[in-house]
């Protein structure tokens, strides 16, 4: 009994994964329709059950019709045959409908989910994957998790069961011949079909990255064409991409092999057992212990087991593509994200909107020493706080924990006397406008670029917020105005133009706190006098923290704190800092100094 309890070791052992992934699946997104789920398996049960009344009628037919000549029988066996066939054929139709439905709804669910904590998700898990690796999962794993759960689950069941009813016919036949089939075909084929589902998985898993990367590789040379091209490595790409699509064959054609050797394995395992049964039971013919319809029914249904039997093996090695897209599906879902709001986190409640660091200590993951370190600094309510410092000095990480895209890792931050771990992320969100230091810009119309933040602006409120951006002007003069398409990242305007929109798109969301970083660095110094000029208005009567790049920003800013390597060197108004001729007066003399005219 070693060999068997191995191979019940070997199935129990192997079960784990893929059972797991569709037990997973049932308790989730298939529990809504489990009573569909129900009502196909029982169709499939009627499937079943009209197939396996197939030989019987085959054994009628010659045991009556041809031996006893009962020509009652002619009549109904033919009436009979029809009848079921009919019933199968509706069966079959219910189960694959209702299939097809559940696969489209669990896959849409599935995937809303993944979109919606893709973009839930911390900035620090997310990022650390390339989007095209995500787009994949989201496209590629997602319709063969659908194709598994739309056919090929309903399917192994409906053959499963097919198999079932033939055999428990073939016992009631001739338990001796069943028996010698049962022996032959359903421990090898068990093994068999083990090992090649493990072998498929593995490489439907490796093939579903290397689509990934490949996915990867293509938003990448499509995003730095121009690079791409002015450094002169297309050909160097098309090799990158050449490689990887080599590999996805190589990893493609290992299922392939696998999927291909499931049905002749199985075939081989029953024509050994027609082959013993054809000798077994001519043999017991003679002996006059079986009729000839006897004989018939059993070698019909084992011939009818045979074609499910196939299907099952090839269908369990497609199934076990399912499970790789499944489990790396759930990966992503599984990945929980720390920044979230505590249970009851309430609504930040601003009154001026004072911004205040005390002692704040942050690093990176992966990176050994802190970005910030130790600081402490007060942003009073309704004044402008300049942050100055050589580039990588923490400026923008600093903005960053301020909207609390990560948390700290030690000190407070607190805005009106709230901890900003304490009040609900929409909330603190919500109070602050953010301008990033390269202007992201989505694929749509300028109007909606600009009203992104706030989906129920008027065109009169978006065109009095690009006007106090200075845009309004180029916006205009765009062949549609503000429903020019601006591409994708915003590619079919100006470095300037984008950042104006961007500043367009803070004024209007009119919040109480506002981040600006570098805002007016990549403009002109005529745009910048505009600019410049509504951002003064702007900032009139809020709470602001700007990352200067200009002189004059730096100049009217209530206070400037200087930052270097993570640490605050200096604080002090322009005037002050200047006297102390420290580090602030020496960017001034090398940074400021060409934009001072
Ligand atoms: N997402 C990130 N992951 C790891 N390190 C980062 C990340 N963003 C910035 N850094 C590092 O943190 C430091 C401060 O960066 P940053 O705040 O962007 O500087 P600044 O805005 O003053 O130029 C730099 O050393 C930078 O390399
Ligand atoms: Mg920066």
């Amino acid at each position: 009994m070693e060999p068997l309890q191995h191979i019940i070791d070997t199935y129990r052992h192997r079960k784990s994964r893929s059972y797991a992934l569709i037990e997973r699946m049932l308790r989730t997104y298939l529990r809504p329709y489990l009573w569909l789920l129900g009502l196909s398996v029982l169709a499939n049960v009627v499937v079943a059950g009209t197939t396996s009344a197939l030989p019987w009628f085959i054994q009628q037919a010659i045991d009556k019709v041809f031996g006893d000549q009962n020509t009652a029988m002619l009549l109904f066996i033919p009436a009979g045959v029809v009848a079921i066939s009919v019933v199968r054929g509706a069966a079959t139709y219910g189960s694959n409908v209702i299939m097809g439905f559940v696969g489209q709804r669990t896959t849409s669910n599935l995937q809303r989910d993944l979109f919606a904590h893709l973009v839930r998700g911390d900035l620090a898990r997310i990022t650390k994957q390339h989007s095209g690796e995500y787009i994949s999962i989201f496209m590629n794993d997602a319709t063969r998790l659908r194709d598994t759960v739309n056919t090929t689950i309903i399917n192994i069941v409906r053959h499963l069961l097919t198999v079932v009813a033939l055999t428990i016919f073939m016992y009631v036949m001739n338990v001796q011949m069943a028996l010698i089939y049962t022996m032959i075909v359903i421990p090898l084929g068990v093994v068999f079909m083990r090992r090649l589902g493990r072998v498929t998985r593995k490489a439907s898993r490796q093939g579903l990255e290397e689509i990934g990367g490949l996915s990867t590789l293509i938003s990448e040379t499509l995003g730095g064409l121009r690079i791409v091209k002015a450094y002169g490595q297309e050909a160097d790409q098309i090799t990158r991409a050449g490689s990887t699509i080599d590999t996805l064959l190589n990893y493609t054609m290992r299922s392939v092999r696998a999927r291909a050797a499931a049905s002749p394995a199985i075939e081989m395992l029953a024509g050994i057992a027609i082959g013993v049964i054809i000798f077994y039971g001519g043999y017991q013919s003679t002996q006059g212990n079986l009729t000839a319809g006897e004989f018939m029914g059993f070698i019909s249904a084992l011939l009818m087991a045979y074609q499910p039997l196939r299907a099952v093996a090839n269908l369990q090695t497609i199934l076990q593509e399912g499970v790789s897209a499944g489990e790396r599906i759930f990966t992503v879902l599984d990945a929980s994200d720390e920044i979230i709001d505590m249970t009851d986190a309430p609504s930040l409640d601003i009154q001026h909107g004072a911004i205040s660091f005390e002692n704040v200590t942050f690093g990176y993951a992966g990176r050994d020493t802190p970005a910030l370190d130790g600081i402490s600094l007060e942003v009073p309510a309704g004044q402008t706080v300049a942050l100055v410092g050589a580039s990588g000095s923490g400026k923008s990480t600093l903005l960053n924990l301020t909207l609390r895209f990560f948390d700290i890792d030690t000190g407070n931050i607190t805005i009106d006397g709230q901890n900003i771990r304490d009040v609900s992320l929409d909330s603190l969100r919500a109070a602050t406008a953010l301008v990033t230091q390269e202007p992201f810009l989505f694929d749509d119309t300028i109007a909606k670029n600009i009203a992104f933040g706030k989906v129920d602006a008027t065109r009169a409120d978006i065109e009095q917020a690009a006007r106090n951006a200075a845009a309004h002007e180029f916006i205009c003069a765009l062949p549609q105005g503000y429903e020019t398409h601006v591409g994708e990242g915003g590619i079919r305007l100006s470095g300037g133009q984008k950042q104006r929109l961007a500043i367009a798109r803070a004024i209007l969301k009119d919040a109480p706190i506002l981040l600006l970083d570098e805002a007016t660095s990549a403009l002109d110094t005529v745009s910048e006098a505009q600019v410049q000029k509504a951002l003064e208005k702007l900032l009139e009567g809020r709470t602001a923290l700007i990352i200067a790049h200009r002189l004059s920003t730096v100049m009217h800013a209530d206070r400037i704190y200087v930052l270097e390597q993570g640490r605050l060197r200096e604080t002090g108004t322009h005037g002050d800092l200047l006297a102390a001729d420290g580090l602030y007066a020496e960017l001034y003399r090398t940074q400021f100094q060409e934009s001072q005219d």
